[in-house]
């Protein structure tokens, strides 16, 4: 059955006009002085190399499945956000309809398509994280920020976004700052992380060392432990690291970080 032409336009309205919970974004472009068709992006030559090994890791004719990385390299490179250019960019590179790319760009929280603070806070606001406090934590880092849900602070410092499961669920409540996960929060330990940021303290160089995965839980835990510690597969030896399964070219754990640029 089709839609009418009535219910169709205001199908395609509610469609348009729908706010996505993103730090500033809509559904849609809108046209800033900042971010326009005359914007300018290209990747530096440093990070064509990076393009050219994407693309080297799928078919000539499957240039689009290096797409979400590609969109991640562009993110990066112009500070945390993705102008129109940038994605216009991407949609050359993997030869597809910048249309292809703005839906993928649009659709996944990891891209910004608005410009975000330097520290973007991602605080987990599903049930397990709900029930340890999430919504304590969310409290507390707005009565510090003096901001709102979807909001940036006024110096550009910090972007605050409520979003679903990360899933670091065992160390609940938890956040993600910027490419970092935090948990196992409570309001003292977050407003100590608010402070180590506005201190441009080195985050990882805290008292608790952030583990090699780029997960910290601040509550001097070194894993996804329980309250009551590690209580199953506690008499089994963990298995050695074999450093030689990542001579094929795959990461090393420990080098991730290094290995996507970050
Ligand atoms: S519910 Fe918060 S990380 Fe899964």
């Amino acid at each position: 059955m089709f839609l009418s032409k009535l219910a169709l336009q205001n199908t395609t309205k509610s469609v348009v006009r729908t706010q996505v919970r993103r730090a500033g974004d809509k559904a849609f472009h809108i046209n800033t002085s900042y971010n326009n068709q005359t914007t300018h992006f290209d990747f530096t030559p440093e990070n064509y190399k990076r393009v050219k090994a994407l693309l080297q890791k799928y078919p000539d004719n499957y240039k689009q499945a290096a797409m979400i990385p590609l969109l991640d390299l562009a993110q990066r490179q112009y500070g945390g956000w993705l102008p129109l250019a940038a994605m216009n960019k991407v949609a050359q590179v993997c030869e597809v309809a910048p249309v292809r790319v703005y839906e993928v760009a649009s659709f996944y929280t990891m891209f910004h398509r608005t410009p975000v603070g330097t520290y973007f806070l991602q605080v987990c606001g599903t049930t397990p994280c709900m029930i340890c406090g999430s919504e304590e934590i969310m409290a507390t880092i707005q009565d510090e920020l003096g901001i709102k849900n979807g909001e940036t602070t006024a110096d550009g410092m910090f972007s605050l976004l409520e979003v679903e499961c990360l899933g670091a669920c065992a160390n609940a409540p938890m956040l993600q700052m910027n490419d970092d996960y935090y948990e196992c929060l409570t309001p003292q330990s977050v407003r100590d992380l608010l402070q180590a940021c506005r201190d441009n303290k080195d985050i990882s160089q805290q008292a608790i060392p952030m583990g090699k995965w780029g997960s910290l839980p601040m509550n001097g835990q070194v894993s996804c432990e329980g309250p009551l510690g590690k209580t199953s597969l506690d008499t089994i030896e963990p298995p050695k690291f074999d450093r030689s399964k990542f001579d094929a070219g795959d990461v090393d754990p420990a080098s991730v970080k290094k290995h996507m640029s970050y």
